[in-house]
């Protein structure tokens, strides 16, 4: 048994390290399949340590507060929260800044655990936009950045991290406390019963079991917060990190929006394609995401290389979910800001006709978002292997 014991699992979810903590990723085909919502089953886990217990009895007065640097420090139960305040509710994809790590283990060894190109998972959020209550706490002038902390005690403390004020208070941004999840309460690996949301972040400042929001003037001095959710240097090798300190005090190396980003989920990797009737088509499908509410705005594939390039179909998980505001599970109460920014991945197709298939040697596919920032060829390794985002290349093995 381990300390998560009482925690339901799916059979289905890949471990990606040993027992205990869990970090786990789906099958990509299955995490696709699902299409643009993903089921609390199969969405990804990224815990530090065990997952903090709560007796369905004691949710409602979860406790949590708002201190530092505010004139109205406040303390809140969750009952309080989701009666006090306007819940909303909109899609948002996290995702691990470790997604897409094994390529870079492959080529050299990161201090991080293997994630596939699985690392993310989309779902309905509800909550409070912490800007509402961060403006009731009424910050000081001198304040920049929210501090968050979890339940969670782990071998260097609490797990937190922070973020930046005027982000809480920028609307488009969409920045939330969370109870809620498709609809229901938020399951255990995921939070419960209050989290944060920060969409078009990595998922390492969506901070689980929220206990405290800490307003501050600089950025947060948690462990996790230095160590962990950083892009130091190449040259900065294991040995180099280990031994001098100061490359991990640099904010400037921390890690907050995505960069474009995109994978193949058909064919899968080693999956053996037909390629027998020339003269049809093959359907290619996968992901895309960027960060900072930033749309991606092409996806490119290629069969040779890079040399030539040809623009796949997109369709936007905001387009389809523009549906929900009708829904009666969420009482016809779905949030309007998030209309005005991207915070979910896109699905991207292209039929490709089986003869051109057939002479290629792999699929290349890269994205690029409105900025234009576009996924580079080559990649970016750095010790810890995170924001790996170049070019998605999947082999093609024709059947026999
Ligand atoms: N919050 C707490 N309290 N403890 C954690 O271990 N892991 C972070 C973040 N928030 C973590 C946390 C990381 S690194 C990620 S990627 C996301 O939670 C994962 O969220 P998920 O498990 O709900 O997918």
């Amino acid at each position: 048994p381990t300390p998560d014991s009482h925690v339901p699992r799916d059979p289905r979810l890949i471990r990606l390290t040993g027992v205990h903590p869990f970090n786990v990723e789906a099958p990509l085909t299955d995490l696709f399949n699902e299409g643009f919502l993903t089921s609390p089953e199969l969405f990804y886990v990224r815990n530090h340590g065990a997952v903090p217990q709560v007796q369905d009895e004691d949710i409602p007065d979860w406790e949590f507060t708002v201190e530092g640097m505010v004139a109205n420090p406040i303390k809140i139960t969750l009952k309080e929260l989701m009666s006090d305040y306007e819940n909303v509710t909109y899609p948002v994809t996290l995702v691990c800044a470790g997604n897409r790590r094994k390529e870079q283990n492959v080529v050299r060894k990161t201090k991080g655990f293997s994630w596939g190109a699985a690392g993310l998972s989309t779902a309905l959020f509800t909550g409070v936009v912490m800007k509402d209550i961060i403006e009731r706490a009424k910050p000081f002038r001198k304040a920049k950045y929210v501090c968050m902390e979890g339940a969670d005690k782990l071998p260097n403390g609490y797990y937190g991290t922070s973020v930046k004020l005027n982000w809480v208070m920028d609307p488009n941004r969409g920045i939330m406390l969370a109870h809620g999840m498709n609809g229901e309460m938020l399951r255990p690996d995921h939070g419960l019963p209050l989290r944060a949301v920060i969409p078009g972040q990595i998922g390492g400042r969506s901070v689980k079991w929220l206990k405290k929001l800490i307003v501050t003037a600089e950025p947060s001095d948690n462990w996790y917060h230095i160590y962990d959710n950083r892009v130091l240097p190449t040259m900065v090798d294991p040995d180099e990190a280990t031994r001098n300190e100061n490359w991990w005090k640099d904010e400037r190396y921390a890690i907050y929006d995505l960069s474009p980003n995109s994978a193949t989920a058909s064919p899968a990797h080693d999956e053996k394609l037909d390629l027998s009737k020339a003269a049809e088509y093959y359907t290619v499908r996968g992901y895309a995401y960027s960060g900072g509410g930033r749309r991606i705005t092409r996806v490119q594939i290629s069969l040779d290389q890079g040399k030539h390039w040809r623009l796949a179909n997109i369709d936007y998980a905001e387009d389809k979910y523009r549906a929900y505001e009708d829904h009666q599970i969420f009482k016809g109460r779905l949030d309007m800001d998030w209309r005005e920014a991207s915070f979910c991945w896109c699905f991207w197709d292209l039929k490709i006709l089986v003869e051109e298939l057939k002479d290629a040697k792999d699929i290349v596919v890269r994205a690029m978002d409105e900025s234009m920032c576009i996924q580079p060829r080559d990649m970016y390794w750095s010790v810890l292997g995170m924001m790996n985002n170049p070019w998605y290349r999947i082999a093609i093995h024709k059947e026999e």
